[in-house]
């Protein structure tokens, strides 16, 4: 089994790298991949760079380039709801664009004809996430996490988007993810800790706390890939 773990930014991989060590690096089509064998996996750690386009072209890279059969996401995401707080983890159970837009003619938010607006995650990656989190005494949250071509730092937009979507998170990689990975057959986690509250501070928040979070993502990520390697 192949393994690809992808973020979107390098502070969201940099604790990957740091722990798997001994990578060799790869240059394909403008990006960087990281090749590791850990307790006889092989894994490909990247990360995309910003946003639904680049993403897409990282996830379909690891799995049509490097074969990569499982793909666990790991970064950080705005919290737009009451429950999440800075720190705290997300995992997404369905997946949308936020910011994809035809209503124009009718259709709902986040649809295109012969698409959907959720992308399902896979069911025993999360199942495998929950056993870590009870296991380790985490407090694991799950819900929807949506994504859009922009950084949100706005209440009426963050409050649109909780509400069309009953959306827990937001970020900008993971439904251009899941859309690729569901459509090459490739079970896929995203997982998110939360860096900002996607209102007025969400800057100065994201600024702050993105490399902790990323941390906290980054680590739970690692023990799950122990739990998929023993199982
Ligand atoms: N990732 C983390 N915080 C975000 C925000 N407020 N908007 C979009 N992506 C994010």
């Amino acid at each position: 089994m192949k393994l690809a773990i992808m973020g979107a930014m390098p502070e969201e991989i940099e604790p990957l790298l740091e722990f798997f060590g001994g990578y060799e690096t790869v240059v394909y089509a403008s990006n960087k991949y990281y090749k590791v064998n850990y307790k006889g996996t092989d894994i490909v750690i990247a990360y995309s760079k910003i946003g639904k386009v680049n993403s897409t072209i990282t996830a379909s890279v690891m799995i049509q380039k490097f074969g990569c059969e499982k793909l666990l996401f790991s970064g950080v995401a705005g919290a737009v709801c009451d429950t999440l707080k800075v720190g705290d983890l997300v995992v997404a159970t369905k997946l949308a664009q936020h910011d994809l837009d035809i209503s124009a003619f009718g259709h709902p938010y986040g649809y295109v004809p012969e698409g959907s607006v959720f992308e399902e995650a896979d069911k025993g990656l999360i199942e495998i996430a929950k056993e870590v989190a009870k296991e380790k005494g985490i407090d694991l949250k799950d819900g929807i996490i949506v994504t859009g071509d922009q950084f949100v730092c706005d209440v009426e937009r963050k409050n649109w988007i909780a509400k069309t979507f009953e959306a827990s998170a937001l970020e900008m990689e993971g439904a251009s993810v899941a859309v690729t990975c569901n459509a090459l057959g490739v079970p896929f986690f995203i997982l998110r800790a939360i860096s900002d509250a996607a209102d007025m501070d969400a800057s100065f928040s994201f600024d702050e706390f993105l490399e902790t979070s990323a941390k906290v993502s980054a680590d739970f990520v690692i023990r799950m890939v122990d739990k998929i390697i023993d199982a």
